[in-house]
Parts: structure tokens; sequence; C-alpha cells
């Protein structure tokens, strides 16, 4: 398993592949990764003959007091993981690879990227479809993996890849969690003691909505106060925002029809963390 960091190594390896006919995925991640990664990879590399992880915090995806100088890097064990997990290439560039200084050019989505995340991240996913086609570019993969876990990202790169035909498959994959039900992540790092119990609440809250879904729940106002309450009770925790919408179009739905997406951001303490469900009524 080897780390590259120039564009020039990742093409000559690759392209030496597709001489011998192979098929290559690509997992897009920055890094610091945990079994919520390692899952994208042993799925890539069964999928596929080959598997480029790029490891890239990406400056262009943070706003301006967000946590881009703080994010957690950790190389070394990032290629442990992957090779572990059947990787064959780490690429990990420095800023300055994939940003010449008077860089100019950015990709972007309306629609999809309006509300959730996108509402409360302002430049947030023009640098993630931006940082994401520059790498379909550069690896030209037969398949991208990513996770449910950023699921408006992942309606995101899906959307600019049919949009902009870009020839990749884009293949998602489910949420890994804790045993306690939080969602992996490499944020989580930031949590002390009491705010990594604190932060329970978040998929506690919405095994909530989804119990009140199944029996028969059908309000999103309703289904919403389920989560409210039950984080409004963890006083370390504080509400980014808790919606539900079309699983497609990201659009807020008023009550539940065939596919809806309930997500939520919640700050605990001073970290901001994500979680969703989707469920379909058949
Ligand atoms: P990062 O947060 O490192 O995540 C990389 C990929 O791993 C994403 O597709 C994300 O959804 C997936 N992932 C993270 N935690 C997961 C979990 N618990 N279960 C399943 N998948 C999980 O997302 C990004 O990086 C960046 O925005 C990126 C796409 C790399 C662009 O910079």
């Amino acid at each position: 398993m080897l780390v590259v960091h120039s564009i020039k190594e990742v093409k000559d390896a690759v392209s030496a592949w597709r001489k011998e006919g192979l098929t290559v995925g690509l997992v897009p991640t920055m890094g610091y990764l945990h079994e919520g990664h390692a899952s994208l990879v042993k799925k890539s590399s069964d999928e596929n003959d080959r598997v480029v992880v790029s490891v890239f915090v990406n400056p262009i995806q943070f706003g301006p007091n967000e946590d881009y100088d703080k994010y957690p890097r950790d190389i070394e064990s990032d290629s442990k993981l992957v090779e572990a997990a059947g990787g064959n290439l780490i690429f990990n560039p420095l800023n300055e690879e994939m940003y010449a200084p008077d860089f100019s050019s950015f990709v972007d989505t309306a629609g999809v990227t309006e509300g959730l995340c996108g509402a409360k991240r302002p430049g947030h996913f023009r640098g993630v479809c931006t940082v994401v086609t520059k790498l379909f570019n550069i690896v030209c993969p037969d398949r991208a993996y990513f996770g449910e876990k950023d699921a408006q990202q992942l309606a995101v790169i899906k959307r600019i890849v049919r949009d902009l035909n870009i020839p990749v498959e884009i293949r998602p994959c489910p949420i890994i969690r804790e045993q306690d039900g939080l969602a992996k992540s490499s944020r989580n790092t930031y949590l002390n003691d009491r705010e990594r119990k604190a932060a329970l609440v978040l998929s506690r809250s919405l095994n909530k909505a989804h119990n009140a879904i199944e029996k028969g729940e059908r309000n999103s106002d309703k289904l919403k106060a389920v989560i409210t309450e039950e984080i409004l009770n963890e006083p370390l925790a504080k509400i980014d925002y808790v919606e539900i919408s079309d699983s497609l179009s990201l659009k807020p739905v008023d009550s539940i029809k065939k596919s809806v997406l309930v997500a939520i951001a919640v700050y605990i303490g001073k970290t901001r963390l994500i979680d969703n469900f989707t469920f379909e009524i058949k």
C-alpha cells in the first residue's frame, strides 16, 4: 500500500492499472479514519480490482469559524486502516497540489443544497462538489463510495454526477455506529467524557422518531417535536436543525409519504454532530 502526494503519481498508478484492464474504486475522505471509512474501503475493495483512498482536509469546504485548523490528522494510522481494509493507494496531497494560488473555478448545485447543512454552512457544498469533481478527474474511478452518514452530501454528489454526466457510479454505504448507537465520526474525538455521553441524544432522539413512524405517526411537526423534546432534555445539547425532507429533492415535507430523510444537526458543547435515517413507506 502506497501513500503518494502528487497528482502525477496517482495518475501514473491508475494508468498502469488501466493498462492491465483493472477496475478502480475511489473513497474520498478527510482522514482520521475510523470503522465508518473502513466500511467504504472494504465495499470498494469487494467491487473493484484496485482502490484509491484520498485523504485531504479540504480547506474550501470549511467556513471561516469552523474547525479546519483543529480537524484531526494522522496519516500513519490512516495508512494502516486503509491497508487492513483492502485499499491500494492513498492520495494525500498538500493544499498547493490541489489549489493553485489563483484557483478560481468551482462546481456547485442548487436545490438539494438549500436546506439542512447547506443552509447552516454557506459555501460548504460548493467546496465539497469542487474537490470531489477534482478527485473524479484525477482518479477517473469506475465507482466512488460515500456514506449515508452525510446524507445531504450523498444527494449532492449524485446530483452533480447526473447533471454533469460525470462517468462514475456512486455507491452509497450505510451508517456505521459505535456499540451504544453514536454514529462514528472523526469529530467524535473532540468530545470529553460528559459530552460523549450527551452525544447519545442524537441516535436516541432519532430512534424515538423512527418508532413513532413505525407506530403510524405521519405528521412531520409531531415527529420533529418528538426529536426536539428529547434533545432539549440534554443540557449539553443545542439544536442546529431538525428536519424531515423528501429523500430525493431534500425539500421539507409536512407529512410522511414515500421515502423521507429525517436529519438532525446538534451541537454537543462546541462540537457539531449530524445523524439521520431514511424511512420508506411501502
Ligand atoms: P469525511 O468526513 O472524512 O467522510 C468520508 C466519507 O466517509 C463520507 O462519504 C462519509 O459519509 C463517510 N462516513 C463518515 N462517517 C461514516 C460512518 N459513521 N458510517 C458510514 N460512512 C461514514 O465527507 C467527507 O469526508 C468530505 O466532505 C469529502 C467527501 C471527502 C470531501 O472533502
